[in-house]
């Protein structure tokens, strides 16, 4: 059988994959900026969280949610997780997209974020605090050696930031303390940081404890705004993109943890009363 022809043809919704509930925060500003359109996001939370897997099964996980969310009728998808940007979009894009549907698209989270920090840092002097497996992968480091090559990257791993937002302890003493001990343990690596990017979109659930122990001069990069803005931005250059995108204003959210488990807590992270269905990947 032709592979390019297992998916639906017809136009569908924009996919939003995640390891869990991080990727929510992409989706909220995606919508926010571009209401029109219909959503669907896939948390992978049975399998959550990814920042401490290898390379191999972050790629095998993020290219099996992507064709599901293929199947689905998307013919875009965001993978609003760092680290599945880190260590499975290149692969993708570069050796299964070819195969699978070369007019289907898969975005990452990274690069949007990068191509600001430029305007941003005034002492070219930059954190990252994001997960185990981002850090390792120096993709971050990488990119911004790209495009801005007079910035310092400093990385640093804080493993169990994630944790604490899935299993809602993001407001709790717990997290204080992670808090604190990661960007303490950042400033005193690199004093001259003046922007530090949250490199893993689990982080703006930690954003009241950031602000509380991040110095004021330091400016903190939420991605989300940066990534709906590119976003945006690619579809008006890419119409023939836009026209397979619906317009019915919805969101659809599907889980591989038990349904009412991620209704629970994805309604607490949206503001808004929601229903999941959970699905199986494989
Ligand atoms: N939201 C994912 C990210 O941006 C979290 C990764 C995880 O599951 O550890 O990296």
């Amino acid at each position: 059988m032709n592979k390019t022809n297992k998916f639906p043809q017809n136009p569908g919704p924009i996919g939003i994959f995640d390891s869990g509930y991080g990727g929510l925060t992409i989706l909220r500003q995606i919508r926010s900026l571009m209401p029109q359109y219909d959503y669907l996001y896939l948390g992978d939370n049975a399998r959550a969280p990814y920042g401490t897997r290898s390379f191999d099964i972050v790629y095998e996980f993020t290219l099996q949610a992507v064709r599901y969310l293929f199947e689905q009728g998307c013919h875009l998808v965001i993978l609003g997780c760092n680290t599945a940007s880190a260590k499975a979009l290149r692969s993708i894009q570069q050796n299964d997209l070819p195969q699978m549907d070369s007019q289907r698209r898969v975005l990452g989270v990274i690069r949007p974020t990068v191509e600001v920090v430029g305007d941003i840092s005034h002492s070219r002097h930059v954190g990252i605090m994001a997960t185990m497996g981002t850090i390792r992968s120096a993709t971050y480091d990488l990119e911004i050696a790209k495009l801005h090559p007079d910035i310092k990257v400093t990385g640093e791993a804080c493993p169990m930031w994630v944790p604490l937002v899935e299993n809602d302890e993001y407001d709790g003493p717990g997290a204080d303390y992670f808090v604190k001990k990661n960007i303490d343990s950042l400033l005193t690596r690199d004093p001259q940081i003046d922007s530090v990017i949250l490199g893993c979109t689990h982080y703006p659930l930690l954003l009241n404890k950031i602000r509380k122990y991040m110095p004021s001069g330091v400016h903190v990069i939420e991605q989300g705004f940066y990534v709906a803005n590119s976003l945006q931005d690619y579809l008006k250059r890419h119409q023939e993109m836009a026209e397979r995108i619906t317009c019915g204003g919805s969101t659809r959210f599907l889980t591989t943890e038990q349904a009412e488990t991620f209704q629970c807590k994805a309604t607490a992270f949206m503001g808004e009363s929601l229903t999941a269905k959970r699905v199986y990947l494989e």
